[in-house]
């Protein structure tokens, strides 16, 4: 033990970053060993060139942006059965399988647990994880086949939200069998002086990866080889907070099979120019999403001459890929980008610091980072009223809230 421990400290120092084990002999025996596990477990190298980063502008102002054409559902006139018949074979064979990202808290939303299990407020009181289960369950009555539905979470909500399933019999759905659950990776979280976190337990402070991570998580966890298993060759993946979100979409499927495309995703029209989504584009020729934080005034706001906006085609978080696909954006590191967040911390002297304004670095990956993987993919203008009803801040902020979600949910549903 004591060998290892000045191994590991040795190799701190080579990294300035000895402070880890400040507080070491004030731990009890079992967090000592899993601290020492943890910082065996960090890439070094990788935190090193993360923080070198913060302190870089990431400029992507050369790189050439151009519009991503779409096809739009409602007006595929005759083609529309086609590509549908192709995609419902394949659902009617079991190809289709589901994954929900939940990696999230409810945080913004003033919700205390993670965000699946948050209740929308409807009648029936049923939580997002339940709203998007009966339209997997309902979707699946029609082919004769039950969608494997695989769900990821985070280290700091894998064991509430298993309990949370396990609490409701999995909504019908059986674990091992057809219900799949896998944590999504993380990263320490760093100081303005690059200096890794310890967190209030003691431990190193880790923060979710980003959902860019869910590719590896999948391959390493192996949840491809488990979908590969099953048969299955296309795989939905959504976020949890679209109350509306449709995961099974044959006419979606047909359109990827027909256009020989690994990657098939769902847009919806971009709502005014400044809305709070990512929106599709060619990026140097291969196909990407502009996040909203990072578009220009000048090319949101760009209209073409029937005065529709360039970059208008939404990016909903509803994406078709083939397993292949996912394999092969599994096997390259994405960028990440960099968040600047409160985070609470056990400063040189042991104290806990609660800051009241942001002091750490967190690094997320974007899961479109890796479209440009492929060479083309299909875009699918969807209307949103029929899928689109995100649920991500609280009433009070008015827009993507439970009371806008909830109203467009009963709409589409014909609940009133
Ligand atoms: C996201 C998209 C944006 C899109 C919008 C549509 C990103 C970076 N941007 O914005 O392009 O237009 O949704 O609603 O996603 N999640 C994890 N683990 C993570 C991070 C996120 O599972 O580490 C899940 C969340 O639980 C959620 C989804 O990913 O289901 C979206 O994440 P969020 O951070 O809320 O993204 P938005 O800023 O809303």
């Amino acid at each position: 033990m004591e060998a290892k421990l000045e191994e590991i400290r040795a190799n701190l120092k080579k990294y300035n970053q000895e402070h880890l084990l400040n507080h070491y002999n004030d731990l009890e025996e079992a967090k000592q060993k899993k601290l020492l596990e943890e910082i065996e477990d960090i890439d070094f190298e990788l935190v090193n060139n993360l923080y070198k980063n913060t302190k870089k502008e990431i400029k992507n102002e050369n790189d050439k942006i151009t519009p991503m054409e779409y096809l739009d559902k409602y007006k595929l006139n005759e083609k529309y059965k086609y590509y549908e018949n192709i995609g419902k074979k394949l659902i009617k064979e079991g190809k289709l399988a589901a994954v929900t990202m939940a990696g999230g808290q409810g945080t913004r939303l003033g919700h205390n647990g993670p965000k699946g299990t948050y209740d929308i407020g409807l009648d029936s009181h049923k939580s997002l994880f339940e709203l998007l289960c009966d339209g997997l369950k309902e979707e699946g009555k029609k082919y004769g086949v039950t969608i494997p539905w695989f769900i990821m979470t985070s280290r700091e909500n894998n064991k509430d939200t298993e309990e949370f399933f396990e609490k409701h019999k999995n909504f019908g759905y059986q674990k091992g069998k057809n219900l799949f659950f896998f944590i999504q990776g993380e990263l320490p979280m760093i100081d303005t002086e690059g200096k890794i976190l310890i967190g209030e337990d003691g431990l190193v402070k880790k923060a979710a990866d980003g959902h860019g991570g869910i590719y590896e998580s999948l391959v390493k966890s192996k949840m491809t080889e488990k979908m590969r298993q099953l048969g299955v060759e296309w795989v939905f993946i959504g976020g949890v907070d679209n109350c509306l979100v449709k995961m099974v979409d044959p006419v979606l499927m047909g359109i990827a099979v027909d256009k020989k495309v690994t990657v098939a995703c769902k847009s919806v029209v971009k709502a005014n120019p400044h809305e709070k989504v990512g929106v599709f584009c060619k990026r140097n020729g291969r196909p990407n999403v502009i996040e909203y934080t990072e578009i220009t005034t000048e090319m949101a706001e760009a209209t073409d001459e029937n005065g529709e906006l360039l970059y208008g085609e939404s990016h909903i978080l509803c994406n078709l890929f083939s397993v292949e696909a996912i394999e092969r954006m599994g096997a390259n590191p994405l960028p990440y980008h960099i968040a600047y967040k409160k985070a609470k911390y056990i400063d040189k002297d042991g104290n806990l610091v609660v800051p009241d304004s942001p002091n750490a670095y967190k690094f997320e990956a974007f899961l479109f980072d890796a479209f440009g993987e492929v060479d083309d993919m299909a875009v699918l203008r969807v209307k949103r009223e029929e899928e689109f009803a995100p649920v991500k801040n609280a009433d009070s902020v008015g827009v993507d809230c439970p009371k806008t979600a909830r109203e467009l949910y009963k709409k589409f549903y014909k609940l009133d």
